[in-house]
């Protein structure tokens, strides 16, 4: 039998090379491999405030982005027999993701919640007083997410990997204090892509909420754009093409170069020898628009009407499956059911 694997994107921002090389691409990769399930997760985005208008564009946004990037997903097969992966779907179209975090919450601690440097980044300005409860939870709903489908394998940039520790952890404490019920999942976290930092300051992560838009690439950004941000890109001090941990601004640079030419760094560096920053910020540039422009064609293709087919299909595919996760818990815990 194949494992299964499960991952989301919040529909919150644009979506960037970031998100593309930490998940998405490796999602790519796993699909046929696994039972893979695949999920805009729209309840986790209003942690944050949202506006509903913008919140729906972007929830269709991101499927398409799944689909233009290679994930297989299909509509109409929801009916009748086995359902059929790759599945995409929005988490608040399937109502148990969040029943299953209330009993978890019941299991969860303040203590590790606290502990999360998501949550301590994102209160970092504002202060945590402030701060809606959902966003402190938020790390619960996830657990949720992974949980429910018997997920083995959660494929996730490295931002993501305390959090999946937590759906460990509450897996763990659940069945010690219930019985069997929960496979205790794992992060599937690549060397390549899983940390891409900002254009506009290599110490900090690539982020959707940064206020800077010359933070990232955006993956619906156009040729014009991307030629600018990468010219804008800061570098370290020196004019060599050199991959070392003392310049991590040009490391960075290197390191999304070579995820999109399949180049290792140390070839990279060959082909830079004695060549400044101009000739590889140029090359660069193309580089990314030469993996974009397919891509933002094959999501161009993509009708609204056609995407939410999908989504529909697939969040019947799995609701069955995450029913069942649900009705055993609720009865270990004591629910009639
Ligand atoms: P989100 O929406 O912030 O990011 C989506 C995915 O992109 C990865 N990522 C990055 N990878 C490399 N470099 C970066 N600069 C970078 N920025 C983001 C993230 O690690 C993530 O894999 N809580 C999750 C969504 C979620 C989820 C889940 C994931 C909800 N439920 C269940 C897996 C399983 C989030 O906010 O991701």
């Amino acid at each position: 039998m194949k494992k299964r694997i499960f991952s989301g994107v919040q529909p919150s921002g644009n979506l960037h090379i970031g998100n593309y090389l930490g998940a998405i691409a490796n999602w790519v990769k796993l699909q046929d491999e696994f039972e893979s399930i695949f999920c805009v997760v729209d309840m986790h985005a209003i942690t944050v405030p949202q506006d509903p208008e913008t919140l729906r564009k972007k929830t269709i946004e991101i499927a398409k982005i799944y689909l233009a990037a290679g994930i297989s997903a299909k509509g109409g097969s929801a009916s009748g027999g086995d359902p059929t992966f790759p599945i995409i779907f929005i988490q608040s179209q399937v109502p148990e993701h969040t029943e299953l975090m209330w009993i978890l919450n019941t299991i969860s601690k303040m203590s590790e919640l606290e502990k999360m440097t998501q949550f301590k980044d994102k209160t970092q300005k504002g202060g945590s007083e402030g701060a809606a409860v959902g966003l402190f939870d938020y790390p619960v709903l996830m657990a949720a997410d992974i949980l429910l489908y018997g997920t083995e394998v959660v494929p996730v940039g490295e931002d993501q990997k305390q959090h999946v520790e937590l759906a460990r952890d509450l897996a763990k404490r659940f069945n010690q204090k219930f019985g069997e019920t929960f496979i205790i999942p794992k992060a599937f976290i690549k060397e390549e892509g899983m940390r891409v930092m900002g254009l506009d300051n290599p110490e900090k992560k690539m982020s959707k909420s940064a206020e800077s838009a010359y933070n990232r690439i955006e993956l619906l950004d156009d040729e014009e754009t991307i030629r600018r941000k990468i010219k804008k890109a800061v570098t370290d001090s020196g004019s060599e093409i050199v991959y070392s941990d003392d310049k991590p601004a040009l490391k960075n640079l290197i390191n999304i170069y070579a995820a999109f030419s399949n180049k290792s760094p140390k070839e990279i560096e060959k082909m830079y020898m004695g060549k400044g920053y101009g000739d590889f910020k140029a090359e660069l540039a193309e580089v990314i628009i030469g993996f974009l422009t397919p891509f933002q064609e094959k999501y161009s293709a993509l009708s609204d009407e056609e995407v939410l087919e999908i989504l529909k299909d697939g969040a019947e595919k799995v609701r069955p499956i995450a029913k069942e996760k649900l009705d055993e818990v609720k009865t270990k815990v004591g629910f009639i059911v």
